[in-house]
């Protein structure tokens, strides 16, 4: 009997016809996540699933659905996750990295271009009608170009918006937990500086950490404090690496000049202060979504599934050590 997977949320057609021709699939065309005592119900009795950064795999879910033994994330980043639990239920942990890089690269640039020129409030300003010919002293943005930019973090991500910073011939410090090597950093004309230099001497902040207990609040009160009054930061990472509450208050106080922002702290609930404000640019955890991107992403998913399920190692293993239980 072949076993059955759960696909949580509605992905490609051509994806759950591939996984179809491997396993009994029951998917949820609704596109709405399950709550979590559904979420439960549909993974009992089955093999594995294909879930999304919406769906919460912890001890609660794991310890009520034994059979299952691999959850395959449609995403680079797994929070969604309790991967030691995973690991002791036996469960494989699959991610599905690098396919994105370029393409959150691309829109880490798009909100930091629209927040500096304020592209997104002259939009709506021209469809109000209200345009009633050009000024010289209207939506006065910021320049990019040969500005400092500071990128927090200099994974995958990270290179690649360091990358696109050349061709606007800006300086780029960069700070992580390991410095880089100095060949790449003599390859993207990036300067190691610590977290304090780094918010201290930016123009724009652009933030690239995984959401661990480390970088929970990354950026505080005290380090917002840090920036120059006329910087942007731009978050393209997840939302908890940012205190909301205390971006709000110094977008308000005049501490930084805007924010581009993809991600929140509580998704998809956003600071309702944050809606009216329009030095920041507003995106639903849209970084990774372009057509091309979205379906290599859901078809990695799908192949990871399909090899833990048939006794081969998934490409994308998260969780190594559970091979060897
Ligand atoms: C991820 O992959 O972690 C993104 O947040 C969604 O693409």
């Amino acid at each position: 009997m072949r076993p059955t997977v759960l696909i949580t949320r509605k992905i490609f057609d051509e994806v759950v016809a591939f996984v179809k021709e491997h396993f009994e699939v029951e998917d949820n065309q609704n596109d709405g996540p399950f709550s979590p005592d559904e979420l439960i119900r549909r993974l009992q009795g089955k093999a594995g699933a294909i879930i999304l950064l919406t769906d919460r795999i912890d001890e609660g879910v794991l310890s009520q659905c034994p059979d299952l033994k691999i959850v395959s994330n449609i995403a680079v980043g797994y929070n969604n996750i309790d991967v030691p639990a995973c690991t002791r239920h036996g469960v494989m942990v699959t991610n599905t990295p690098g396919v994105l890089d370029d393409t959150t690269a691309d829109f880490t640039w798009t909100l930091l271009l629209a927040t500096a020129r304020h592209l997104v409030e002259a939009d709506q300003y021209l469809r109000s009608l209200k345009w009633d010919g050009w000024k010289l002293m209207e939506f006065l943005g910021y320049d990019v170009h040969h500005k400092t930019l500071g990128i927090c973090g200099l994974g995958r991500i990270g290179q690649g918006v360091a990358r696109r910073a050349k061709g606007f011939s800006m300086k780029i410090l960069y700070t992580d937990l390991i410095r880089a090597s100095s060949s790449i950093e003599e390859d993207l004309g990036v300067r190691f500086a610590d977290k304090k230099t780094l918010l201290a001497e930016s123009d724009f902040v652009t933030l690239h950490v995984p959401l661990e207990s480390q970088t929970t609040h990354y950026l505080s009160r005290a380090e917002l404090a840090l920036m120059k009054p006329t910087a942007i930061l731009i978050n393209a990472s997840r939302g908890p690496v940012v205190d909301e509450k205390a971006l709000v208050q110094a977008l308000q106080e005049g501490k930084i000049a805007g924010a581009g922002l993809d991600v929140y702290e509580r998704e998809p609930e956003v600071e309702p202060v944050l809606l009216g404000m329009k030095n920041v640019v507003l995106a639903p955890h849209i970084a990774s979504a372009s057509y091309e991107t979205r379906l290599r992403m859901a078809m990695m998913a799908a192949e990871n599934l399909i090899a833990g399920l048939t006794g081969k190692r998934p490409p994308n293993l998260v969780n190594e050590e559970v091979l060897s239980l």
